[in-house]
């Protein structure tokens, strides 16, 4: 049975969710190519940025991205119900409310996991939002706020009384941050306890952890975080093993060194050279992590000042590791997407982006 979101009927049960820092329109037009019926959803927005800064950009959706959630968060019921009009009105498929950020710079506001501390206003602000949009509401939140009070299994039955279709859990408290292993069977007594559909999430880097998740927990999806840094492959690879019992193999060095390319490109056309280079660097590292002896090539990609620097580096690493065949495929890869550059000048944008939180450190989480 495909797992519904309100009257969206999933081709997958395979979910990207969240990610600030990551989770673009960059990395999710990246992601699509690999999968492309993909759930995924925006980096979250602060809903009381929003309504001084409607204009953000970090909403803005491919009108063909389908589907794709936007996820706010905040704590005023009102507030949260406007920015969710506004997502509605951007185009989201669905709206996704953020109540398991750890950041204290988040709870410290009453947002994100502080609001599993109080379960009546989050009760209210998901029956305001219900009422206000069309659209799906769904909610992420973790076990709980510490151990002593793993509060998920009530707080998941309050969320679907209250009018949440679906919502994913993360296996950790607020208090453990992304320490200690996901708790996998606490995740399942969530399922168990819930009749709409639930998404377990925390440690899956392989797909062989995305079936050992799903059939410890029993739940309908599997949320795949941090395994897909420089490894949008990691969905396919899981879907696939999903359908036909078989794995996937890995990518080719070629393959994903033409994929950071594309992708340091795609962040400095999209969000300028200074904001979109600096971003990449944290990718970049990310996409070699699989390539043997790269290590040394690494350490240069956190100091790249630009696009051509990026296409020298990985070219030299790619002859390095595959050969000359691969460095001369790289190179072509690298010609073809200059020469759509410049035929098709893309507009970007260099603003500091007030709604988006600082990204968490991509390099120690
Ligand atoms: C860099 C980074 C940024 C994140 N940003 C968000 C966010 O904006 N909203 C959210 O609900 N969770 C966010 N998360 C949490 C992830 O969605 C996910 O719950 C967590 O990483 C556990 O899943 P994983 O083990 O598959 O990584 C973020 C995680 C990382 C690593």
């Amino acid at each position: 049975m495909p797992i519904r979101l309100g009257d969206i009927s999933l081709k997958t049960r395979v979910y990207v969710p969240p990610m600030a820092g990551v989770t673009d329109i960059v990395f999710r037009n990246l992601v699509r190519k690999v999968d492309p019926n993909c759930l995924l959803a925006t980096e979250m927005v602060s809903s009381r940025a929003l309504m001084h800064r409607p204009e953000t950009r970090i909403m803005d959706l491919n009108p063909e991205e389908k589907p794709t959630g936007i996820q706010i968060f905040g704590h005023e019921p009102d507030v949260m119900a406007q920015a969710a009009q506004m997502a509605e009105a951007k185009g989201a498929d669905f709206v996704d409310i953020n109540m398991g950020c750890p950041v204290p710079k988040i709870t410290k506001g009453k947002d994100g996991c502080a609001l599993m501390r109080e379960p009546d206003l989050a009760r209210e602000i998901v029956s305001t939002v219900k009422a206000a949009i069309k659209i799906p509401l769904t909610v992420k939140f973790r076990l709980g706020w510490d151990d002593d009070s793993r509060n998920c299994i009530e707080f998941g039955q309050m969320l679907e009384s209250a009018g949440a279709v679906a919502v994913t859990v993360h296996g950790r408290t607020r208090q453990q941050l992304y320490s200690g292993k996901a708790n996998w069977e606490y995740i399942g007594r969530v399922k168990r306890a819930l009749g709409i559909p639930v998404f377990g999430n925390g440690d899956v880097f392989e797909p062989e952890d995305a079936v050992t998740l799903l059939e410890k927990t029993g739940c309908d999806g599997v949320a795949v975080a941090r395994g897909t840094l420089g490894n949008p492959w990691l969905i396919s690879r899981i879907n696939n093993y999903l359908e036909t019992g078989k794995l996937a193999d890995e990518p080719q060095p070629l393959e994903r060194l033409v994929c950071a390319y594309l992708h340091a490109v795609g962040l400095v056309r999209y969000k300028g050279p200074r904001v979109g280079i600096n971003e990449s660097r944290r990718h970049l590292t990310h996409y070699t992590k699989g390539i043997e002896g790269a290590a040394p090539y690494r350490a240069r990609l956190t100091q790249v000042n630009n696009t051509e620097e990026v296409a020298a580096i990985l070219a030299e690493l790619a002859e390095k590791v595959a050969g000359t065949e691969t460095l001369r495929l790289f190179l072509l890869a690298v010609e073809q997407e200059n020469f759509k550059n410049s035929e098709h000048p893309g507009k970007w944008h260099s603003d500091s982006e007030s709604c988006v939180q600082t990204p968490v450190d991509l390099v120690t989480v």
